[in-house]
């Protein structure tokens, strides 16, 4: 089968490779000439494991090839996967500017009968909205579905490969059948169900999981107050089977490109349609509120954060990726910063940009001068006064800090319960987790 995938972001990189491992042509389409010139070289432009040695393997069956062309991607294309960014709007709902524009850029050239699958996270009514984009551009017929997507950044390639579940949302028997085809050597369970439930599941699922990382972070608040620790907590209700103990370490809130966009989109949609006092309109908040909270807290434990050199590890949104989206970094930095701190911060990927650097000092040219990035650990930790472990890479999680513990420092602040408190506290520092007590 011809397929093309239009925006070569995670989701249609990844997309594009994978489909192209089954044997498939697969041609990836993107309006920016420099992406698409580096993708042709073999170049993935951001960090995702194992994904730069599929791409290039695929390149060189001859499989997969780029282009910005949409008359060469669309002309024998038999599906077209739409993978395009879906900003948000300043209130927070979904942005489907770049949606319709490559709706309306593919029809011209649409061959008869091909599906138009909207990847990228959009809401219900969407499919018919973009249908009606292409049916003003063309006569051909065609056929439309939603078929969401549910990778993660950091594990995108297996998640792709091995994914829980395959969706196809059409009301078209043809296109269904078709879609079913090309997923079967996904070896999942494939649910057929309307769009709308497509694109509902999508949100929900993105949803669910947000407010189980919301729910965990304010108990393990409450476990500060009482003395308990929020891990034995975990491992008592998560022996109950409808529970679970899985994606439920408590820490910062959620971040990332998705969760925070996906949450806010979803209240925004409860709000047009009338339903304000929604769930999803206060969870976005709480996440909001989480790192100010945090940030207050510790510095009135460890007695103000004017003067102190702290230790800022982790800096992109999660391990194993290099994207600082939405990332905890960037509102803890400038919120030391502000507070009088000088930072030095450590990532094993994301590099000290400009871009990175100016989002790190919160904009402030005063606040620039007191914040470094490295990608070398044990220097970035060397005179800081207090550690603070934010993201679980495992260049962090396994580093040896209390063999390694600088003389300065007295508190390490371990943001994702990741550490054992005993051996930190008998190596002498002031150890504070995230709902545990305190091992000082
Ligand atoms: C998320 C979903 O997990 C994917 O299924 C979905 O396809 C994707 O969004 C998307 O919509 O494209 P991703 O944003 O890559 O994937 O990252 P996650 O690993 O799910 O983490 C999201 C955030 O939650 C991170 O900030 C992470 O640190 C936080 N988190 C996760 C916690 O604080 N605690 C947990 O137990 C798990």
């Amino acid at each position: 089968m011809q397929i093309c995938v239009i925006g070569t972001g995670f989701v249609g990189v990844v997309t594009a490779a994978v489909f192209s491992s089954f044997g498939h042509q697969v041609i990836g389409l993107d309006v920016l000439p420099d992406k698409i010139e580096k993708l042709k070289q073999g170049i993935v432009p951001f960090f995702e494991p194992g994904l730069k040695e599929l791409l290039q393997e695929q390149q060189k069956t001859g499989n997969l090839t780029f282009t910005t062309s949409y008359e060469d991607a669309i002309k024998n294309s038999d599906v077209i996967m739409l993978a395009v960014g879906t900003p948000s709007s300043a209130e927070g709902a979904v942005d489907l500017k770049y949606v319709f524009s490559a709706a309306e850029s593919l029809a011209p050239y649409l061959k008869p009968n091909a599906i138009v699958a909207i990847k990228s996270t959009v809401p219900p009514g969407t499919l018919n909205s973009v249908a009606e984009k292409i049916k003003a551009k063309t006569k051909t017929a065609f056929e439309m579905a939603s078929l969401p997507e549910f990778l993660r950044e950091g594990t995108a390639v297996q998640d792709t490969l091995h994914p829980d579940r395959v969706v196809i949302g059409s009301s078209s028997e043809a296109a269904a059948k078709t879609l079913e085809e090309l997923h079967k050597s996904f070896k999942a369970p494939i649910f057929h169900v309307r769009p709308e439930s497509a694109q509902m599941a999508k949100y929900s699922a993105n949803a669910y999981l947000a407010l189980r990382i919301a729910f965990i972070n304010q108990v393990a608040d409450l476990c500060e107050e009482n003395g308990a620790d929020v891990m034995e907590v975990i491992k008592v209700i998560g022996a109950d089977r409808r529970i679970g103990d899985h994606y439920w370490y408590p820490g910062l809130g959620y971040g990332g490109s998705c969760f925070p966009k996906d949450v806010k989109e979803l209240a925004a949609y409860s709000r047009t349609v009338g339903q304000a006092n929604n769930l999803l309109n206060h969870l976005n908040l709480i996440n909001e509120e989480r790192i100010p909270k945090l940030i207050a807290n510790w510095g009135s434990k460890l007695g103000g954060w004017n003067g102190k050199k702290v230790a800022v590890l982790g800096v992109a949104f999660k391990p194993h990726t290099d994207d600082v989206r939405e990332s905890p970094a960037l509102k803890v930095v400038p919120a030391l910063l502000a507070d009088g701190a000088t930072v030095s911060a450590y990532d094993p990927r994301v590099e000290a940009s400009d871009m990175v650097m100016a989002a790190l000092s919160g904009g402030s040219e005063a606040h620039a001068k007191n914040v470094s990035l490295s990608n070398e650990l044990l220097t970035t930790i060397q005179d800081a006064d207090v550690i603070l472990a934010l993201v679980e890479w495992p260049e962090i999680v396994e580093f040896d800090f209390a063999g390694k513990k600088p003389s300065t420092a007295q508190w390490f602040i371990d943001a994702r319960n990741q550490f054992d408190a005993h051996t930190l506290t008998k190596a002498g520092y002031n150890y504070l987790g995230i709902g545990r007590p305190s091992h000082a």
